[in-house]
Order: C-alpha cells, then structure tokens, then sequence
C-alpha cells in the first residue's frame, strides 16, 4: 500500500480534531493539526510585541520563528523556538488573534511549505486537519474529507470542551472566527469541490470515526 493522504477541514467545533487523531491512531497513520501551527505563529507575535492588525508587520516576521510539529496522533507535539507551545496556544487570547494572523499571505506561504514536507515525509500516510487542506495545501489528497455541524452543535461541543465557558458567547466567538476564515482573501476555509461532506450533528464521534475508516478503506 502506498503512503495514504487524508485532508479533513471544516469550521471550529465540528470533531476535525478527535476524528482526525482517533482515524490516524487507528490506521498507523500519522497526524498533523495545521490549526496548532496558525496558533503558534500567532503565540510567537503575542510574546514578541508584534501587533496582530499590523499585517505588513506580521508579514515582516513571519519566516521567523522556528515551528516543529510532533505528529504521533497519540501525542501531537508543537515547539517554537525549542519552546513547548502546546499550552499557551490554547488560550483565549490566541483564538481570538488567529484569524487575524492566517489572513495574511506571507504567513500562509510560509505555514503550507512546512505542511507540505510534513506529509511528504511521513513514511504511512497522514491525516492532515484544517481549512484549506483539500483546497490548497494537499489538492492531490486521496481523500478529502468536509466536517460541518449546526452552530448550535459547535458551540456546545466547543463549550463543553473548554468547561463551564458559557455556550451564547462561545457560540458568538466562533461564528466570528469562521466568518474570518471563511471571506479571507487567501486561502479561506472551503469544501473542495472533490470533498465528501459529512453532518456530524446528529452523530457521535464514534460514528463519525467509522465514517472516516470506512472512506480510507475504500481508497486504498
Ligand atoms: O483548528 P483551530 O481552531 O485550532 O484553528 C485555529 C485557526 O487557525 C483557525 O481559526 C484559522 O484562522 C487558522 N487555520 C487556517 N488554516 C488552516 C488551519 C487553521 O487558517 N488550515
């Protein structure tokens, strides 16, 4: 069997994550979440003073920071500048400044290349999960998968995630974001026009894993 490539995207709280870690655990895969690399980026600015609405100034200090992503999808690493970062780019604070910092091309340029060596390299095959994967970063994917859910599903699953947040502002939060992400001129968040969409709503994770499996299988 030749190296499999797996892209899932979709907006925030629709199991891209869980199902892309639990479908390349279970398949010997390895994993990649390219979200973690955009909060990097944007943890770096954050502590290095840079102002995240500046974008000629993020454009200017993109290519600087070092960014290592592990991709065992029992143990999905990052480190920037040899730091582990996997904490402090789960703060509020970093999802709020996100969107702003992906927006920008020379950020985008920069994140995609190591994306793409990443996949290239991993000897199995890789799930690789975000927004633009099926679009842009890896057009070639044997499979190419399409997460949605309704914004009530998101923000209950998001909430629950982040506990005792509450579930109308955390919904607001991410309704925001993924319009961001969605009208940004480079490379927004889309469906591939080859992607196979998948409802998580009314299903559980379990099932959406099964989903998941069964579409790999069918590709190799
Ligand atoms: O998936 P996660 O919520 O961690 O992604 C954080 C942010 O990173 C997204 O809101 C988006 O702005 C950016 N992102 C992106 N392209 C990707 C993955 C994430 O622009 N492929």
């Amino acid at each position: 069997v030749h190296p499999v490539i797996v892209a899932i995207d979709g907006p925030s709280g629709t199991g891209k994550s869980s199902t892309s870690r639990a479908v390349a655990a279970e398949l010997g895969l390895s994993y990649l979440d390219t979200g973690a690399q955009y909060r990097a980026i944007t943890w770096w600015m954050i502590t290095n003073g840079i102002d995240v609405a500046d974008a000629a100034a993020v454009a200017d200090a993109a290519a600087k920071p070092a960014i290592v992503s592990g991709t065992d999808p029992a143990h999905p690493t990052i480190t920037v500048d040899g730091v582990d970062a996997s904490g402090p780019i789960r703060t509020q604070e970093v999802t709020a400044k996100v969107s702003a910092v992906s927006a920008v091309p020379e950020v985008r340029t920069r994140i995609t290349g190591l994306q793409r060596s990443i996949a290239a390299a991993a000897p199995n095959g890789i799930v690789v999960e975000g927004r633009d994967i099926g679009t842009t970063v890896l057009p070639d994917a044997d499979l190419k998968i399409f997460l949605t859910a309704s914004p009530e599903a998101r923000a209950a699953r998001r909430a629950g995630e982040l506990k005792g947040a509450d579930v109308s502002a955390t919904r607001e939060a991410l309704i925001k974001r993924d319009a961001a992400d969605s009208t940004r001129t480079a490379s927004p968040l889309a469906k591939a026009a080859d992607a196979v969409e998948v409802d998580t709503t009314e299903l559980t994770l379990q099932q959406v894993i099964e989903c998941v499996v069964t579409l790999v299988a069918e590709k190799r």
